[in-house]
């Protein structure tokens, strides 16, 4: 049966890749590898719930040993990559060899880390089974785990050979993990394609394969014009610096990722329309796109002020102490300012409760 597949290409010179989108792609992967020219021996890493219902596929079709992490964020720690990295000796893997992360963003970023560091870096192939990881966290070169302290503190950028996204592995996701994912869709649209923003309004949910196609097209153009976040990139951040604040806040428990960045958006399109000459009618185009798509608007009383500035003081996204935000000017098109003041955001806040 032929189906149909999309290729978006990342251009990063020598580090460039494909992303391949489509359905029904996990049964193709053996010949999607072998046109890498890898080694014989390889590894999939996986977590306990994406083990269950795609492992087997994978193997069917790739000679490789499964490795297998307890779901949720707190595999995403050294303790884990450390596990994984000893294992990897035992298994005979050498330079040619390849990891493949299969799985959501935590599966990703650890199994990314430990491709990045064995033997300062060996063959990494990206498998994302969630709607977040295909849009975003799959694509771009970011791995990395946890500390206590703070999320993703430890990591490298490296590039993966190959990402390739099934999109028939949607079908298994809690509608609550895709909600949160689409939460990245809205994103990446607000960033950079108001076309692709109105296309959103009109479709909603109902076209995701195309959805991720779109997406991985703008993620690949913003990281081959900057691929270590050096100017550019950041703007993939938009809604992150409240949405980030919040989920540490609520412990990385209650709120997923998708949704603190729902709330977070909200708060940075009032926030654009004080600072950045965002129209009113587009700010609240914004948040009915967000509320449309079973998403939170509303932070409700949960959030003080003086707690999320702590924790925003605490983010990556703090620059010598002044905190950064990314803004929309209009749909479709994003600045990084520091003219955001501690009233602006108590307002913001306050507008969005
Ligand atoms: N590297 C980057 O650029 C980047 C960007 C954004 C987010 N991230 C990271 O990604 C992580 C979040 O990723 P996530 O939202 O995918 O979380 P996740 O990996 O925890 O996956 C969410 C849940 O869905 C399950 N799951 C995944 N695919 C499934 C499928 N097809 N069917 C059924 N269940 C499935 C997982 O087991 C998990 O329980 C965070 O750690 C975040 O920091 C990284
Ligand atoms: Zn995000």
């Amino acid at each position: 049966m032929a189906t149909h597949m999309d290729t978006v290409r990342v251009a990063l010179g020598e580090r460039s890749y494909d992303i391949l989108i489509g359905a029904g792609l996990l049964a193709r992967i053996g010949a999607f590898l072998s046109s890498l020219n890898l080694g014989q021996r390889g590894v999939i890493i996986t977590d306990t719930n994406v083990e269950k219902l795609y492992a087997a596929k994978l193997r069917a079709v790739l000679a490789a040993e499964v490795i297998t992490v307890p779901a949720g964020e707190s595999s995403k720690s050294l303790r884990q990559a450390s596990r994984l990295l000893e294992m990897l000796p035992g298994l005979k893997l050498d330079r040619r060899s390849f990891v493949v992360a299969l799985g959501g963003g935590v599966v990703g970023d650890l199994a990314g880390f430990v491709a990045a560091t064995y033997l300062r870096g060996i063959n990494f192939i990206q498998v994302p089974t969630s709607l977040l990881a295909m849009v975003d966290s799959s694509v771009g070169g970011k791995t990395g785990v946890n500390l206590p302290q703070g999320k993703n503190l430890v990591g490298a950028f490296y590039q993966p050979r190959l990402v390739i996204a099934d999109t028939d592995t949607l079908q298994t996701l809690p509608e609550r993990e895709l909600r949160a994912g689409f939460a990245e869709v809205i994103k990446t649209a607000a960033i950079w394609d108001a076309g692709f923003f109105t296309w959103l309004e009109q479709h909603g949910q109902t076209s995701l394969a195309e959805a991720v196609r779109r997406c991985c097209a703008i993620k690949a153009e913003v990281v081959s014009r900057d691929e270590r976040e050096g100017g550019l990139r950041a703007i993939l951040n938009f809604g992150h610096t409240v949405g980030h604040a919040m989920e540490a806040l609520a412990g990385y428990a209650g709120v997923l990722h998708g949704e603190a960045v729902a709330l977070g958006m909200c708060c940075a399109a009032e926030l654009s329309v004080k600072r950045a000459g965002l129209k009113r009618e587009e700010a609240d185009r914004l948040k009915r796109l967000i509320a449309n798509s079973q998403l939170p608007t509303r932070l409700g009383e949960r959030y003080r002020l003086e707690d999320l500035r702590a924790a925003m003081q605490l983010d990556k996204k703090t620059v010598g102490g002044r905190l950064r935000f990314v803004l929309l000017k209009k749909l479709g098109e994003a600045v990084v300012s520091d003219a955001v003041t501690d009233a602006d955001l108590e307002e913001a806040i306050y507008v969005c409760r």
